[in-house]
């Protein structure tokens, strides 16, 4: 069960904004929890494809979501790794193929009630970095500390771009430019939860930071928030 008391810090932002790696530098530096929501609406999208769903059949993508057996944990090397039903399926969550079919499934607000309390379960002691799209809005609303990344399309396009070829992956920038574009689109607009920043969200524009600054800027306000010593 989660607690109201456990603190939370959200990060929101579209894809390849550098909240995924800026969350979880947070969680360990902090000692805290990690989420990944998009892993969640990601694998929910993947067990519905591979149990052949249709992603446009709500009743049967709501049962895919309540009943989702997956784990999260770390490889060897220490790089997160997301399980369904016991297989690693991180390199497959990766592709923007599974990205574009999460969105989709992310769009229905019968899937997103279905994964809003398996999120909140992730809120422990002693805190929790929340990486998502509406972490601040609509999951954990009394976040401590809430973050929206953004940045320039190109500059994201190109950042997925290095990290998918890193992982071996053989993309065009062009193909990754209209994907994304797309995406975005999608999540903005959707009727139910669409990606914007929450109210008293800070926005910080990642576009000419490195890693490293953002890590310290985020690290800065968390301390101003009581929330690091
Ligand atoms: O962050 P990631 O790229 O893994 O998310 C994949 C998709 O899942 C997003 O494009 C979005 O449609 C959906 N998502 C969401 N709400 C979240 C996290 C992800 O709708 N909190």
């Amino acid at each position: 069960m989660h607690n109201d008391s456990i603190p939370v810090i959200t990060i929101d932002g579209p894809g390849g904004s550098g909240k995924g790696t800026l969350s979880r530098l947070l969680a360990k530096r902090l000692g805290w929890h990690w989420l990944d929501s998009g892993a969640i609406y990601r694998l929910t999208a993947q067990a519905a494809l591979r149990n052949g769903v249709d992603l446009g059949d709500i009743p049967a993508l709501v049962q895919q979501a309540r009943t989702l057996d997956a784990s999260f944990g770390e490889s060897a090397d220490g790089e997160a790794s997301v399980f369904l039903q016991g297989e690693d399926v991180t390199a497959q969550l990766r592709t923007e193929e599974a990205g574009e079919a999460a969105s989709r499934i992310a769009a229905c607000p019968e899937v997103r009630d279905a994964l809003l309390q398996r999120q909140r379960d992730f809120r422990q002691a002693p805190g929790l970095v929340a990486d998502g799209r509406d972490m601040g809005t609509v999951v954990f609303p009394d976040a401590a500390l809430k973050l929206f990344l953004t940045a320039s399309i190109e500059e994201r396009a190109e950042r997925r771009y290095k990290q998918l070829k890193a992982q071996g992956f053989d993309i065009s920038i062009d193909a990754l430019f209209r994907e994304i574009s797309a995406r975005d689109e999608r999540d903005m607009n959707r009727s139910v939860s669409p990606l914007r920043p929450a109210e008293d969200a800070v926005i910080i524009d990642s576009s000419a930071m490195s890693i490293d600054e953002m890590r310290q800027r985020a690290l800065d306000l968390a301390r101003e928030k009581g929330l690091v010593a």
